[in-house]
């Protein structure tokens, strides 16, 4: 039977609307952060990937977050996904989330309140009875301000079922529109996910006019199945994230989920919008902007996921390749990495391929990337898509950098002690400093520090190659804390130093917004060395 929806109209009984939250309880994981240039990247490549909602943040949270939601909300303001806010049960948090998602053309408020007698005791100190007056309330608050609402019942999972049909019934007399039921320790197994849903349409009122949503941890390995299991039980929402990164062990995997549905349509007959050829390319970017890569054997998306090693496999492939392959690489986006092109491509193929890539450069930024495209098909004998890939997300949102790398020079060798020469340009003005180190890198930034003093100590160090082969682009990723506050730097080059030391100063330039946006202006005094 078909629901008519505030945001969606009628909803076939079998869509499934994919509700996104890599921006909220993705971003929330330890070192995940990110900023509100990087947010409205990600914001953009989840509307071309098809979710239906994207939840932005937690307006409430601070500033920050209320700045990435609401801007998201303006870059939807015409059109694109639901542009949901998540707050918490008190009028303050409801308010803030209202104002935060307003300049969206669809808008969600997303409130919450534990249920579970643990959850109610321990930490909200509140009654049954304040629960259930609490959900009414902000459920109708909520309601006052847009016609698309969420109610979750967190620690749902754990929550005495018959409490649990009051508080869902109270929500939904209130004006809940979706029902989330949250296992937010991930504790539940199918079948418990599964009965839980079957419950809940088969005894609340009005259960049939609202979508029932799944929300799963992944402490036990299990979101994915209790996703699944939750749909096979009338759950027709699926909140999940990209990388199945969230809080500990993170939420469902999107690209798990989707390709699941996608795949299994004999056993899981249901539609998402969700354009599955756009995984890999969405979910590279979130690693890129986090810094954070998945394991090679992660499902869909891993390096390995369509690498077939052993001779009876490969064999197999190549008569015919459903022996071992449930899907094609192409369906979420992998290519056989084709050669792209050579150091005679002009610039209108270059500009082309990021098209196909899904990227779109404004003038200035394509002439610098296409500089670097050009220098990089002199060094490197083939270029792959990857590599492209990686020197465009090294160019883009840099424009505003105060630090720039202009130039560097290593010395190394057995027995010698590394020295680093490099030039920087500061605020527009040229600066030079040689540093020595234990290593090659170590020394580069010594040079760094020279010319940027700054207090920020080296959290992470890790290097990434971009494809095969010994000319392959290194991508470095570098974690500075200062005052205890995270930055995440990324760098790619050929030269493994290099892309070490585009990484240091794409993380010092963040750290030098960071530190703009929390105190009075600071004059960047480079110090002048060697
Ligand atoms: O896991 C959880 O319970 C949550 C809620 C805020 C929906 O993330
Ligand atoms: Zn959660």
């Amino acid at each position: 039977m078909a629901i008519n929806h505030p945001s969606f109209g009628a909803i076939d009984a079998n869509r499934v609307i994919v509700f996104d939250t890599t921006l909220r309880d993705g971003e929330q994981s330890p070192g995940f952060s990110m900023n509100l240039e990087e947010k409205l990247r990600m914001a953009e490549a989840l509307a071309e990937l098809g979710v239906d909602v994207m939840e932005a943040g937690f307006p409430i949270a601070s500033q920050g977050d209320f700045d990435s939601v609401q801007s998201i909300a303006q870059r939807f303001a015409k059109d694109g996904p639901v542009v949901c806010g998540l707050s918490r049960s008190a009028p303050g948090d409801i308010l803030r989330a209202a104002e935060a998602v307003k300049p969206a053309a669809r808008q969600r408020i997303h409130t919450f309140l534990s249920t579970s007698d643990l959850h109610m005791r321990v930490k909200l100190r509140m009654s049954r009875e304040d629960v259930l007056g609490a959900i009414a309330k902000s459920v109708a608050l909520a309601r006052n301000h847009v016609a698309d609402v969420e109610w979750s019942a967190e620690d749902g999972s754990r929550t005495d079922p018959d409490f649990l049909c009051r508080c869902v019934e109270t929500a939904i007399r209130a004006g809940a529109t979706t029902i989330n039921i949250p296992d937010t320790v991930g504790y539940a197994l199918p079948e418990d996910m599964a009965r839980i849903f079957s419950m809940l349409r088969e005894r609340v009122p009005g259960a049939a006019d609202v979508i029932f949503s799944a929300h799963n941890h992944d402490d036990l390995g299990l979101a994915v199945a209790n996703t699944i299991a939750s749909l096979n039980a009338g759950a027709r929402q699926v909140e999940a994230t990209i990388n199945g990164i969230g809080e500990r062990a993170g939420n469902a995997s999107l690209e798990e989920v989707a390709m699941a549905l996608r795949t299994r349509q004999d056993a899981i007959p249901y539609a998402t919008g969700i354009v599955t050829q756009n995984i890999l390319k969405t979910s590279r970017l979130l690693a890129t902007i986090t810094g954070f890569d998945v394991q090679p054997n992660k499902a869909i998306v891993g390096r390995n996921a369509f690498a077939h090693e052993s001779g009876i496999h490969q064999d197999g492939m190549l008569k015919d390749s459903a022996t071992y392959e449930i899907m094609t690489p192409e369906s979420v986006g992998w290519s056989t990495s084709a050669l792209v092109m050579g150091k005679h491509s002009g610039r209108a193929a270059f500009r082309d391929k990021l098209a196909t890539l899904g990227y779109s450069l404004g003038d200035n930024q394509l002439n610098d990337a296409f500089k670097r495209f050009k220098d990089l098909a002199d060094r490197k004998k083939s270029v792959y898509d990857e590599d492209i890939v990686a020197l465009v997300d090294d160019e883009v949102g840099r424009a505003h950098d105060r630090v720039k790398l202009m130039a560097l020079t290593v010395a190394t060798g057995m027995g010698t002690r590394p020295t680093a020469s490099l030039v920087l340009e500061v605020d527009g003005e040229t600066c030079d400093a040689v540093a020595g180190g234990d290593g090659a890198v170590d020394a580069t930034f010594n040079a760094l520090q020279q010319v940027v003093p700054h207090r920020a100590t080296l959290k992470l160090y890790a290097v990434q190659s971009v494809t095969g082969g010994t000319d392959a682009q290194a991508r470095v990723t570098v974690r500075l804390e200062e005052d205890g506050k995270l930055v995440d730097g990324q760098g790619a080059d050929t030269d493994t130093i290099v892309a070490s030391a585009r990484a240091y100063v794409h993380a010092l330039n963040k750290l030098l917004a960071k530190r703009a946006r929390t105190a009075p202006p600071e004059i960047l005094q480079p110090a002048q060395a060697g």
